[in-house]
């Protein structure tokens, strides 16, 4: 008789195996206790951020007006971000014009909860929301990034390793959870970016899925599409902008977190197959969005918006269907796209995004272009956001 395996024993000894090759993967890569720092920044991508010439920067040195920093044996300038938000608040206290460089929420502004979404995996609604998550938190915004996807890719790239570090607890699951649910900011961890918080995600997130039939026979207050608003209210004055993302599925999470947000992002890449399933992606979340507002689930929106990630401007039949979505959808495709880059993914890798990445370890082309494109699409969206907030 040939050979028979039993498929559940099959599984787990895999299972093994590739969890104890992950954590060596991940011990080389981090040691145990090292978390992750964030690099320092130059000059000229300094005065970027603030919005100034270099030349400026260099003056405001010249005439001691900032601290002074770090610098190489060349005499180059390195900044790290809590230096870069000190000569941020510098500019503003001299600015006649207010929030020319402090743009965050002024009185009256409301959080701005911005979902990253579609059923799709792979269509990179990790890459996007950490990209622009960063983005912000380097233009001096205070960003808190949740994660909600039980695979928790957000939170791994923060450098944590969720299947250790957060096994019992830890997560945004806690704070969502029926029974006796922990406030947001317990949970909530600061990151080696100024200005950018995580609440991390991890397999306990599967819970609310699992439990939500239930919570809902029992009439739990409040109910799942409300659980999110709800965590998010008590940190809400700590915050400028909330990045939501969400994992690759319809289910009561993602419903949660589209009932918090105001703006929508659905991230895209233009092929037939993804834009067919997002077409069913779109149907059925409508249709679940009504049966919500049904239930007295707000829905107001400041904004929806597709973007189009992983582009290949060169390929004529991704020309044709990026030029099929904005007839069809016009203003609401974003007009910056996110090119497909091997840097992005390159440095995906070792579970960092481009901004953490030195371009010194990249093809200086490839690196720049990557960085265009992602700092035009997060320029885009800080603009929603403005407009968001009426400016
Ligand atoms: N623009 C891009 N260019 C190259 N690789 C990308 C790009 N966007 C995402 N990727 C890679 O594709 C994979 C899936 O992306 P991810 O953001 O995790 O998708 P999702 O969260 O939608 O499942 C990741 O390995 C990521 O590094
Ligand atoms: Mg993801």
């Amino acid at each position: 008789m040939a050979d028979t395996i039993r498929i559940n024993e099959r599984v787990r000894i895999n299972a093994e195996h590739l969890a104890s090759a992950l954590e060596n993967h991940m011990l080389k890569t981090f040691a145990p206790d090292a978390t992750k720092e964030l690099r320092l920044f130059s000059a000229s991508e300094t005065a970027e951020l603030l919005g100034i010439s270099t030349s400026f920067l260099r003056k405001l040195h010249f005439e001691e007006r900032i601290p002074n920093v770090q610098t190489s044996a060349g005499g180059r300038r390195h900044y790290a971000t809590s230096e870069i938000q000190t000569i941020r608040e510098h500019l503003e206290k001299g600015s006649k014009a207010g929030s020319l460089y402090l743009k965050g929420r002024k009185p009256g502004d409301k959080l701005q909860v911005l979902s990253f979404l579609n059923f799709k995996g792979g269509s990179g609604k990790t890459t996007s929301a950490i990209h622009t998550a960063q983005r912000l938190a380097l233009k001096g915004y205070r960003v808190l990034a949740v994660d909600i996807d039980p695979q928790a890719s957000l939170t791994t790239l923060f450098g944590y390793r969720p299947e250790y570090d957060f096994i019992e607890s830890g997560t945004i699951s806690d704070a969502l959870r029926y029974d006796d649910p922990l406030p947001l900011s317990q949970i909530i961890c600061k990151t080696y970016f100024d200005g950018l918080d995580l609440a991390p995600g991890g397999l306990m997130l599967q819970e609310f899925e699992h439990e939500t039939p239930r919570a809902l026979m029992k009439n739990v207050q409040p109910p799942f599409f409300a659980r999110m608003a709800t965590a998010l209210q008590e940190v809400e004055a700590d915050y400028d902008i909330v990045i939501i993302d969400c994992p690759p599925q319809l289910g009561y999470l993602t419903m949660a977190a589209l009932c918090a947000s105001t703006g929508v992002m659905i991230t895209v890449v233009p092929n037939m197959l993804d834009i067919a399933s997002m077409s069913q992606f779109l149907q059925m979340t409508a249709s679940l969005l009504d049966v919500v507002a049904d239930a007295g689930a707000g829905m107001e929106f400041d904004f929806m918006r597709f973007l189009i990630n992983r582009y290949e401007p060169h390929d004529g039949p991704q020309q044709q269907m990026v030029a099929f979505l904005r007839q069809l959808f016009s203003d609401e495709v974003m007009v910056a796209s996110m090119l497909k880059s091997t840097a992005i993914s390159d440095a995906g890798l070792t579970h960092q995004t481009l901004y953490e990445v030195e371009r010194g370890q990249f093809h200086r082309n490839t690196y720049d272009r990557a960085v265009e494109s992602l700092n035009l699409v997060n320029d885009e969206i800080e603009t929603l956001v403005q407009q968001a907030w009426g400016r």
